[in-house]
């Protein structure tokens, strides 16, 4: 067996099984990640919603299952608000409900439907709502909503998928209980695959409080960009009712193999936009020789919209309150758990600049910018074992920039890049023969060095 975790800074349950991210929500002090688990063993099934909480973001305590499956029914993906109006009647306005909307799946596969559970101490015990289901189309694929408070209409929206029609459909409550059908989106851009895990956000355009855009986030499987699991999106407006795409060609959240089903956090103070993926692949997520658990999350990252050679796009970086746990400034061979490595990478000469991350049971694997390509790549031929998969990610400069930055994240389980202002993303899982528990880095020989280095070890507990 591998020691495949290693880090405490991207979260794993304890034990068994663990997919998408669910619920996660800010109340309280506390952000609430809730995630897709199997809390009797290290595979899929059982489905059910366990739960974790943390002041901030980075540093996680694992609570006891929150919503379990029961005799007909696994507890599928879904979201979490709290119903500060009583909207529900669930709670009262001086302690009001969290409430969680979920797919009720039927265990023969046979129906999904929408359905709530709702918490009154705080998301730790939950009692499923009578009434369910909420939303019943008596489809047995039909699933994944997200909720939030939609300020425009003053209501509630529901985002949430029709996954063999590749279509997103909008639904509006007043309540929780009763849902309106507002609009469909879809089918438009990669379309080879089940759609899951919708979410549709506002953000401002480069920070400009008088500029909102719109973003839909679709997860996609198979028919990602690399190859089974990924995620497409869309920028767009929200009149209350429809999304209307600026452009329905697909944009891709992520180059690399390893984020899916990733959605953002409701009510997240100072209009931050925070996002947590599924930091695997259904190509392969069964088969990780990890245990006694399996599955680990992306780090938190902060979601906003840039204007870049005229286009907006979305980018992404690690939450600020990473900096709290980045230690000591490293040099080429020091070696830490995980590092955190920002450089600024000249493309003017035409030269490559590569850093090859080499763990301690000797494995390693390397990333940077490719010039013949104009790409920046993650290689991971020489740190995976046996499973098929595609090992060289690459994500193609969009601009014609003379020097861009780079943020890498790397240690002996996972890669996770943010380049160009944190528009062009590439997260890999890695996996390192041997128990391989710290890695050090230096710049591969024959390249050109990158303009500016700075290399720091994050220390996953302070
Ligand atoms: C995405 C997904 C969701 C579903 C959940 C089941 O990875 O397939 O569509 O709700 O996982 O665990």
């Amino acid at each position: 067996m591998s020691s495949h975790s290693g880090s405490g800074l991207h979260f794993s349950p304890e034990r068994n099984w663990m997919n998408d991210p669910n619920g996660l929500i800010f109340y309280k002090g506390k952000y609430h990640l809730f995630f897709q688990h199997n809390p009797f063993e290290n595979v899929w099934g059982n489905m059910s919603w366990g739960h974790a909480v943390s002041e901030d973001l980075i540093n996680w305590n694992e609570l006891p299952v929150a919503i379990a499956c029961d005799d007909s029914h696994a507890i599928f993906s879904g979201s979490a608000v709290v119903d500060y109006f009583n909207t529900s009647g669930f709670g009262t306005l001086e302690n009001p409900a969290m409430v969680a909307i979920y797919t009720a799946h039927k265990h023969d596969d046979s129906h999904q439907a929408q359905a709530l559970a709702y918490s009154l101490d705080e998301g730790l015990t939950w009692v499923k709502y009578e009434g369910n289901p909420v939303l019943d189309l008596q489809l047995n694929h039909f699933r994944d909503p997200k909720v939030m408070w939609d300020r425009t209409t003053e209501a509630w929206l529901m985002t949430v998928v029709l996954p063999k029609e590749r279509k997103v459909s909008f639904y509006s409550s007043k309540d929780l209980k009763n849902w309106a059908h507002l609009s469909d989106f879809g089918p438009v851009g990669a379309t080879d695959g089940d759609w899951e895990c919708p979410d549709l956000f506002p953000l401002f355009v480069d920070g400009d409080e008088s500029r909102t855009k719109w973003v839909l986030l679709i997860s996609i499987n198979p028919g990602g960009l690399t190859g089974g699991s990924g995620t497409q999106y869309f920028i767009g407006d929200w009149n209350g009712k429809e999304f209307i795409a600026d452009d329905v060609r697909t944009n891709w959240l992520d180059y690399g193999r390893d984020n899916y089903a990733g959605v953002t956090f409701n009510d997240v103070p100072n209009q931050r936009r925070v996002f947590i993926g599924w930091m695997s692949n259904w190509e392969y997520a069964h088969s990780f020789p990890t245990s006694p658990w399996r599955g680990a999350m992306t780090l938190p990252r902060e979601l906003t919209l840039i204007t870049k050679d005229g286009k907006i796009s979305l980018a992404a970086k690690p939450v600020a309150e990473l900096e709290n746990y980045l230690g000591e400034k490293l040099t080429a061979g020091n070696k830490a758990e995980l590092l955190q490595i920002m450089a600024t990478i000249s493309t003017s000469e035409g030269l490559s600049t590569k850093f090859r991350v080499t763990a301690d049971a000797g494995s390693y694997f390397e990333f940077g910018y490719d010039a013949k390509s104009k790409s920046i790549f993650v290689d991971r031929s020489n740190a995976w074992n046996e499973i098929p998969s595609t090992h060289i990610h690459c994500a193609r400069l969009t601009g014609d920039e003379k020097t861009f930055d780079i943020c890498a994240i790397v240690g002996s389980a996972s890669v996770e890049i943010f380049a160009v202002g944190g528009t062009l993303v590439i997260t890999d899982l890695l996996f390192l023969s041997g128990v391989s528990r710290s890695v050090s880095f230096e710049i591969a020989e024959g390249c050109q060095p990158p303009r500016s280095i700075a290399v720091r070890a994050i220390a996953p507990r302070r």
